[in-house]
């Protein structure tokens, strides 16, 4: 991580770390990925001819411009849109069966208030959440993991006791979300600009959330933001969109410290100010 006060005399430890996260196995292998839309004079790319892999256990952050493909890597690798041509592999196959695939791979979202149905309590939804899982699990469990998962996210199980989505902030809902993924304990999760609609000090408040379900459940993550520094300081490896490309791939430090793409450096000049001090 280049958030943990690496210094110079920490350098044997990062290169040790790197050499490690070389080692792993990749979770997905995307080899010339494209998804279009549409036909004729109509049709859009939106990814266009896509390699990448992504390691067990790293945070790979995917970061552009609005409309350069990061949704649309992200759905493909969620198994919500097929690609039209490539092969996507996820632990070395294709995802033929979402719903098999949704037992170990997850998603945030932007927006938690769509993730969840405002006629059903929160706790009764989050409980369904165990129905993606091929083997039963007894009512007390399911109450159990889900009193262990709101505590995760730091609320108090009678917070939330028969209350709906309407009745709590959206900054609560966002820790909803985390607390389903917690529950759920998927081995990859997709968060797909989980922290653009919500203020400075929640936003803190997530990403610390990322990092506690990263170390506790030695999970994967794609993290999509537009946020370069967000991405810098969350991320072992930053894949940066443009047009529906990867244009330029690297560790945190590669990329915020020697762009090669003008787009790369376009990014960096728009890091909001309170984010560049995490780029020593
Ligand atoms: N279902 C769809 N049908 C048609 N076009 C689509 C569809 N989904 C995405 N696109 C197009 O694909 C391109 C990439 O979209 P995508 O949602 O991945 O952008 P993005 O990088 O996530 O942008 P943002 O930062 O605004 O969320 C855009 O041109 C978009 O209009
Ligand atoms: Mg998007």
């Amino acid at each position: 991580m280049p958030n943990d006060n690496s210094t110079s005399s920490a350098a044997p430890q990062v290169l040790e770390k790197e050499a490690l996260t070389q080692n792993k196995s990749a979770v997905f292998k995307g080899n010339n990925i494209t998804c279009t839309f549409g036909h004729g004079k109509k049709m859009v790319k939106g990814i266009d001819d896509v390699t990448f892999d992504i390691k067990q256990e790293e945070i790979v952050s995917i970061v552009g411009g609005s409309g350069c493909g990061k949704s649309v890597l992200a759905k493909t690798m969620l198994g919500l849109i097929k690609p039209t041509s490539g092969k996507l592999l996820y632990k070395n196959r294709e995802i033929t069966d979402p719903k098999v695939h949704w037992r170990e791979v997850q998603a945030v979202y932007q927006d938690p208030f769509s993730c969840f149905n405002q006629f059903f309590t929160i706790r009764s939804q989050l409980k369904d959440a165990f129905g993606i899982f091929k083997d039963k699990i007894s009512n007390e469990e399911k109450d159990r993991r889900v009193d262990e998962a709101l505590m995760a996210v730091n609320m108090k199980p009678n917070e939330v006791e028969g209350k709906y989505p309407f009745e709590l902030s959206g900054g609560q809902m966002q820790r909803m979300l985390l607390a389903r993924i917690f529950a759920l304990k998927p081995q990859v999760l997709i968060a797909d600009e989980p922290t653009s609609m919500v203020d400075a000090c929640v936003r803190a408040n997530i990403l610390d959330y990322l990092m506690k379900l990263k170390h506790e459940l030695k999970m994967t993550i794609v993290f999509v933001t537009h946020d370069i520094g967000l991405a810098y300081y969350v991320s072992d490896r930053i894949f940066i969109m443009h047009g529906g490309k990867i244009i330029e791939q690297g560790s945190p430090d590669q990329i915020a410290l020697s762009p090669k793409s003008p787009h790369t450096i376009e990014l960096l000049d728009d890091i909001p100010d309170i984010h560049k001090e995490w780029i020593k």
